[in-house]
């Protein structure tokens, strides 16, 4: 089975996006399920790794007003323009796309480095409330103060991408409904270790590949700043997620975890093929039916689309999710076309190269 097979869900679900009324709403409520758990066992440093995460993450604290330097870059012009490595990457001719003049095609680079950012910025916010759950409901002290730094990373990387879309790009989009109803999904199950495996190890460890992707590729300096900084908390976030878990997995019955094997596969699907640019073929008034089948069965998205998941597989199989159960999860992604990435290095240990007082990654 090749990996433009297996969807997860009809094209009509997958062109589906935020209703106009919910577009002027500047609201939404998520129910968050779950008990507040206090520990009265203060004792810093039982779970070692934890606690050196914690002081790391204590010095690693940047402002995002004074240590970006806000003078240099911004990138309407780069974003317009047809070169831009992001426009050749999404670049087809078939159907609707093929019609489209210069003008509009540079109108659709401008709109699509708006969509992804937004889409960054409201995922921020998500795990700006994810993490700010744990902190309530994680029975460990180590890790509720590792979790507490982790809130304040992500008010900042909400505060830098809504400032930059602000000041830079003009331009904003609504949050991708399939981003929110993943969100709503992470929050409404009351179980701590859930909010962990689709907070940090899911939906941080694709954000940390398409970071990584945006680091190199973008042509803006201050794009290529921002994303560093950035980028070094994320690791910290992803390596958080894999050292609590490695930890609640260790004693699971089998039940348990292939509840957990089949959340990961389910949310693996729905990241993969339901971040398509959607609500920008709507503003620009192209048919968004097509306009997804198109772009779920073009060949540079799917090899994109598949990169995402190179943190997501290692950290999954250092959890012992992967083969777990008889190796249900590496069956499913194998038909899914991501294993190549399994011996990959996991966040845990890799995080530490990629702080911010280690040299620039290649
Ligand atoms: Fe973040
Ligand atoms: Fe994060």
């Amino acid at each position: 089975m090749t990996t433009g097979q297996i969807q997860s869900g009809s094209i009509e679900e997958l062109a589906q996006t935020v209703s106009d009324a919910e577009k002027r709403e500047t609201v939404h409520a998520a129910l968050s399920a779950g008990d507040a758990v206090f520990t009265w066992d203060y004792d810093k440093g039982q779970r070692a790794a934890l606690n050196k995460l914690y002081e790391k993450a204590k010095g690693a604290m940047w402002n995002a007003e004074t240590d970006i330097d806000w003078s240099i870059g911004g990138q309407i012009d780069m974003a317009r323009d047809p070169g831009n490595p992001f426009a050749i990457l999404g670049a087809t001719d078939e159907g609707p796309f093929g019609k489209l003049n210069d003008e509009e095609r540079a109108t659709m680079g401008h709109a699509g480095l708006a969509w992804t950012l937004s889409q960054f910025m409201h995922g921020e916010q998500g795990a700006l409330i994810c993490t700010a759950k744990i902190v309530e409901s994680v029975p460990w002290i180590d890790a509720k103060y590792y979790a507490a730094t982790q809130v304040m990373d992500e008010a900042r990387h909400v505060e830098v991408f809504s400032k930059y879309l602000t000041d830079k790009v003009e331009w904003q989009f609504p949050i991708n409904i399939h981003l929110r109803s993943l969100l709503d999904d992470v929050l409404a199950d009351a179980r701590w270790d859930m909010t962990y495996l689709g907070m940090q190890i899911m939906i941080e460890g694709l954000a940390l590949a398409a970071f990584g992707f945006q680091y190199q590729m973008s042509p803006d300096p201050l794009l290529k700043q921002i994303t560093r900084y950035v980028m070094a908390d994320e690791a910290r976030h992803v390596a958080f997620g894999v050292l609590s878990l490695q930890e609640a997995y260790r004693d699971m019955d089998e039940h348990e975890i292939r509840e957990r094997q089949e959340f990961c596969y389910e949310a693996a699907l729905r990241m993969r093929d339901r971040f398509l640019q959607q609500e920008v073929w709507e503003t620009l008034g192209m048919p968004v039916r097509e306009c997804t089948e198109i772009m779920l069965r073009n060949p540079i998205q799917l090899e994109f689309r598949k990169v995402l998941f190179s943190k997501i597989v290692p950290n999954l199989k250092k959890l012992g999710l992967l083969d777990a159960g008889g190796g249900w999860l590496r069956r499913k992604f194998g038909e899914l076309g991501v294993l190549e990435y399994e011996d990959w290095e996991d966040t845990g240990a890799e995080y530490e190269r990629m702080q911010l007082d280690q040299p620039l990654p290649a």
